[in-house]
């Protein structure tokens, strides 16, 4: 129930301009993220790649409203390419695409996503994310459009859609970068597995299909997940597909599961953490602490004090 009311306030327009106002849930927020500007999450993303983790950036915020705002973005990550190029850190970047206008028109959110590809670094993709259900198919549409001419693309998908394992089917053939995700949506039972159990096990399932693609040679499989569980899954798979320890990669959000992401770098598997920034941190922060109710003790502890 506590899950359903946090996913229910990561979208409610009146508590998402009330509730940043209040100190303390500012202050609760920076166990996840360093900061609310690029130069923060730079500032983190050099200590991680000395510790032989790479990063994604991510500028929080979705569902713009206007062309100009979606150009905006645009331009925002086109600054940060560079920033991140003058810095020489190996970080790559994560959009939503109604960030980039989707909602205004479609058209207008592959002409910027086109734009952040063609300004990408070769070898660095720009990933692009999944947000809830009903825009899983234009982001797929939107998707295929750019990496036809563009291959430095990524995209996630979301293991509690029904649908997933078949958009995995179809997107193979492409030798896509994959990050594999559980869902962060609250999204109906008609087309999402309501059962935690089912989600594990079409994690592993989606799992097995990325990395024996990888091991036939196609696409980077990118495990996104905090759950040892999946980890350990995954790890187990790769070993008995002798997949080389670089050629799985994982990745967790700032802030989560540090002391695995450290251990996994250090047991030489490719590790990146997810970093967001920016100040339209309020449905981001609600959908982590959906994740995890046990985090509004963070909120709790910062009102106390
Ligand atoms: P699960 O939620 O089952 O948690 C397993 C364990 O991990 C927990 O028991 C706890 O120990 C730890 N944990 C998980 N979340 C935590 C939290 N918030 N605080 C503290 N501990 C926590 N989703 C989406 O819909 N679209 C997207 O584009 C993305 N992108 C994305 C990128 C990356 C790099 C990551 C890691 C995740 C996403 N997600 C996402 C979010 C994802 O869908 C999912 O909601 C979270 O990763 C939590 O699921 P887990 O796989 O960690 O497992």
């Amino acid at each position: 129930m506590l899950r359903n009311a946090l996913l229910w306030a990561s979208t409610n327009r009146y508590l998402a301009q009330r509730l940043p106002s209040y100190g303390f849930v500012k202050r609760a927020t920076r166990r996840f993220m360093p900061g609310e500007t690029v130069e923060d999450a730079i500032t983190e993303a050099l200590t991680l790649e000395a510790h032989g983790i790479r990063t994604t950036f991510t500028l929080l915020g979705e569902n713009v409203e206007t062309d100009e705002q979606a150009d905006a973005v645009a331009e925002h990550y086109l600054g940060v390419l560079a920033r991140v190029r003058e810095q020489g850190l190996d970080t790559e970047i994560s959009v939503k695409l109604t960030q980039l206008g989707l909602d205004q028109d479609l058209d207008g959110a592959r002409r910027r996503l086109q734009r952040l590809a063609q300004a990408c670094e070769p070898g660095a993709l720009v990933w692009v994310d999944m947000e809830s259900s009903r825009y899983v198919d234009p982001t797929v549409e939107v998707f295929r459009a750019v990496r036809a001419g563009h291959a430095n693309l990524g995209l996630c998908l979301q293991a509690y859609l029904l649908r997933t394992e078949q958009d995995l089917d179809d997107l193979l053939e492409l030798s896509p970068a994959i990050r594999l995700v559980k869902g962060a949506y609250q999204e109906p039972a008609e087309i999402a597995y309501p059962r935690k159990a089912d989600v594990d096990r079409n994690y592993v399932r989606l799992t097995e299909v990325l990395l024996r693609a990888r091991a036939e040679g196609g696409g980077r499989p990118v495990i996104a997940t905090h759950d040892p569980r999946m980890i350990a899954e995954a790890q187990r798979i790769a070993r008995e597909l002798e997949l080389p320890r670089q050629q799985l990669e994982f990745s967790m959000l700032y802030g989560i599961q540090s002391e695995a992401q450290q251990r996994l770098a250090r047991e030489g598997y490719a590790s990146r953490t997810l970093i967001a920034y920016g100040s339209a941190w309020f449905p981001w922060y609600m959908r982590r602490l959906a994740e995890r109710p046990a985090n509004l003790w963070f909120v709790a502890k910062q009102l106390l004090r």
